[in-house]
């Protein structure tokens, strides 16, 4: 088996601009520490919407929906054929929209699988185009794999075409929904909204906060969240950046205190990348432009090759 590198720069899914340079700043900061990760593992690029940053939005609660639609297909197929030719896809995404994508793609290349998702995040991105606050999609991706609406807590009118897009992202590789709720585990959650909350609770999502992983430690809580998702056939693994404590993540769109540290984030993702099941990892959300002396692309850099170090002597 085989690391594939899939490189995703695209940020139209985010409110701040910069996150499509994410992947260039990693890159980066392997050269300042002289590694030869990306001679070894070539990236493969998904052709992104970005030129659609330049036009006005049609949809205010679905910020460039058309484009994201078009995005998933193209990040859904990529991830696909990664898998059914037998190789690891390391998804490097600038914003976490394509996370939709990725697990679409998981799904098409298993479709009778169980699916378990793994959501390292600040932010639980369960809203949908009739909650959202923001009208980002990467505040959207989870409710697009779990096939939710949450209409029970509609707040905006959706225009016919936002809605026929909404659509297509969940039925991304005819496939709905790709997982269930109780197979989702949020690390690190903080920051989510009360219509995001009622998903949680309905549902009885597992939530994992900061205070526990430093009272138990990683190791202990990271086999307590395999253990949970002992019932999946596969797993994938989300780590978005603002998960870390924004004493250390300056350089994202969405920073957020009481999360992190960059210790026990590499922890908990080097026992995940242990288990077998575990299939795809995505690292998302680095935003350079925001940051200072690329740290937040540095620490990112750390935590992608101590997970394919372990991942490749398993
Ligand atoms: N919940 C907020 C929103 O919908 C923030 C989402 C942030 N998501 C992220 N992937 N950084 O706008
Ligand atoms: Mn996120
Ligand atoms: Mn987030
Ligand atoms: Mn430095």
């Amino acid at each position: 088996k085989k690391i594939r590198l899939i490189g995703v720069k695209s940020e139209i899914g985010a409110g701040t601009r910069g996150a499509s340079l994410g992947m260039d700043a990693i890159r980066i900061a392997s050269l300042d520490f002289m590694s030869n990760f990306f001679d070894r593992f070539p990236v493969e690029e998904v052709e992104t919407e970005n030129r659609l940053l330049f036009e006005p939005v049609a949809s205010p609660y679905a910020k460039r929906i058309k484009g994201m639609v078009d995005l998933y297909d193209r990040v859904s197929k990529s991830v696909c054929s990664a898998l059914q030719e037998g190789g690891f896809p390391v998804v490097l995404s600038g914003d976490h929209a394509s996370a939709g994508a990725t697990i679409a793609g998981i799904r098409m290349a298993r479709p009778a699988a169980r699916l378990g998702l793994i959501w390292i995040d600040a932010h639980a991105d369960l809203h949908t185009p009739y909650t959202t606050p923001s009208g980002n999609l990467h505040g959207m991706p989870l409710a697009t794999a779990l096939g939710e609406d949450n209409r029970e807590c509609q707040v905006h009118a959706i225009d016919e075409n936002t809605a026929r897009q909404w659509e297509q992202l969940k039925n991304t590789g005819n496939i709905r929904p790709k997982v269930s709720p109780e197979d989702v585990v949020f690390i690190s959650l903080r920051d989510y909204e009360k219509e995001e909350e009622h998903l949680i609770r309905k549902y009885h999502m597992k939530v994992i906060t900061t205070a526990e992983i430093r009272k138990q430690g990683a190791e202990a809580v990271a086999q307590s969240v395999l253990d949970y998702l002992d019932g999946c056939d596969a797993v994938y693994i989300s780590f978005d950046v603002d998960s870390l404590d924004a004493a250390i993540s300056k350089g994202t769109g969405t920073p957020v205190s009481n999360g992190l540290h960059e210790q026990e984030a590499g922890e908990l993702m080097a026992r995940f990348m242990r288990h077998r099941k575990v299939c795809c990892f995505e690292i998302t959300e680095v935003n350079p432009t925001l940051d200072k002396e690329n740290r937040m692309a540095e620490i990112a850099f750390g935590i992608l090759q101590r997970s394919v170090n372990v991942w490749l002597t398993n």
